[in-house]
Parts: C-alpha cells; structure tokens; sequence
C-alpha cells in the first residue's frame, strides 16, 4: 500500500466507529492492553471532546488514528507544563503498517503543536509496543525514564521531543 493517496485531517464525529475498531485491533486484539475491554465509541467521543484527533484517510477509510492532547486535560497525563503537549493512541491498521502512515500522523502532531509554539511533546508507550518504539527512536524522540510509572503494576515507558523551533 502506498501512501501517494493518503491525506490526514481531523476526526470528525463520524470516523468514531472506525477509530473505536482501529484502537481495539491495535491495543485490545494485539494483547497490549491489560483490561481487554474494547475501546467504545463514547471514548472516541470523549477523545474528540478533550483534545484534537487526527485520521489517516486512505480511500475514504480510517487507516491511522492519534490524538494530541493540551497539558491539563484528561489525556495528558504526563506533562510537566503547559509548554508541553501529549501524543496519545497512536494507531495505524496492521494492512496499513510500514507504509509511512504512522510517521505522517507524528509529524501532523509535531505540526500541530508548533504552530502554538509548544516547546516539547511527550507520550508512554508500554515495553512490548517495540515499533513504536523504533518510531519514535526514528523521529528523534528521547527517553524520559523520570516520567516512567506503572499503574496497577502496568509498566509505562514515557519519551519527549523537543522542538527543534523553539
Ligand atoms: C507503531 C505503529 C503506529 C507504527 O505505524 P506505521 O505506520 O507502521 O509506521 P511507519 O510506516 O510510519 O514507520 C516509520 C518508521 O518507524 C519504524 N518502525 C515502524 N514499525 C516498525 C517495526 N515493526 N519494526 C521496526 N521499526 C519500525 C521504522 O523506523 C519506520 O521507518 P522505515 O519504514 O523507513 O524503516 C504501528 O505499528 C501500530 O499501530 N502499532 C500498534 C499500536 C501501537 O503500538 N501504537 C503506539 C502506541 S504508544
């Protein structure tokens, strides 16, 4: 798949079916969440309410999906001022995969986030999640191991990007 037919643009509420399906497959079905209850289309509302939500559209399908997340809100939980934002449910379908989809919707954040001249963006991962990890590694975000924490015995690995405008 390439990603020549690819555009990114904000959710809108009729995406919340697919995106509540892209972050069961990614999240529930993959085994990465501890409590495998699959993700609702009340928590798509929810996302869309509290922060900004991008979708990769690829023919008119949802392939990819993330969430930027504003210091202070529910989602970012990780922030340390309002000079940060948080990357939250990243997703791209498995058909989708290494085709450039889940790097775009980074980059829309990073974006995103400058253009309010924010100074860094953060986000946890959990330790098998090791694409994500090469992703991020990719896009020059850095460990922030003081920021680590592990709810209900949950590791989560958090990293932060400086960036580069400010
Ligand atoms: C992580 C994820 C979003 C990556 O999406 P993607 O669209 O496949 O990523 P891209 O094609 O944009 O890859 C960009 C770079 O990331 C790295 N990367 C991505 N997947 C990788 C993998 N499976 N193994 C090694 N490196 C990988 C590579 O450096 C890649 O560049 P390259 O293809 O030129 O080598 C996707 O695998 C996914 O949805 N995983 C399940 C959910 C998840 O873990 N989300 C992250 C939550 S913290």
């Amino acid at each position: 798949m390439g990603t020549y037919d690819l555009s990114l643009r904000p959710a809108r509420e009729v995406d919340s079916v697919p995106i509540a399906q892209l972050w069961t497959e990614a999240y529930v079905r993959a085994g990465l969440v501890p409590h495998a209850e699959p993700f609702t289309v009340r928590k798509v509302h929810d996302a869309l309410d509290q922060a900004e939500v991008f979708v990769a559209d690829q023919e008119g399908q949802v392939v990819g999906v993330v969430v930027l997340a504003a210091h202070g809100t529910a989602l970012a939980s990780i922030t340390e001022s309002s000079a940060e934002e948080q990357v939250c449910l990243l997703a791209v379908s498995a058909a989708a995969r290494r085709s450039g989809v889940g790097r775009a919707l980074m980059d829309a954040c990073a974006a995103r986030a400058g253009k309010r001249d924010c100074a860094a963006l953060v986000l946890w991962t959990r330790p098998p999640q090791h694409a994500a990890h090469h992703l991020y590694e990719a896009l020059g975000y850095h460990r922030a191991p003081s920021r680590d924490c592990a709810p209900g015995g949950h590791p989560r690995l958090a990293y932060r990007l400086a960036l580069s405008w400010t």
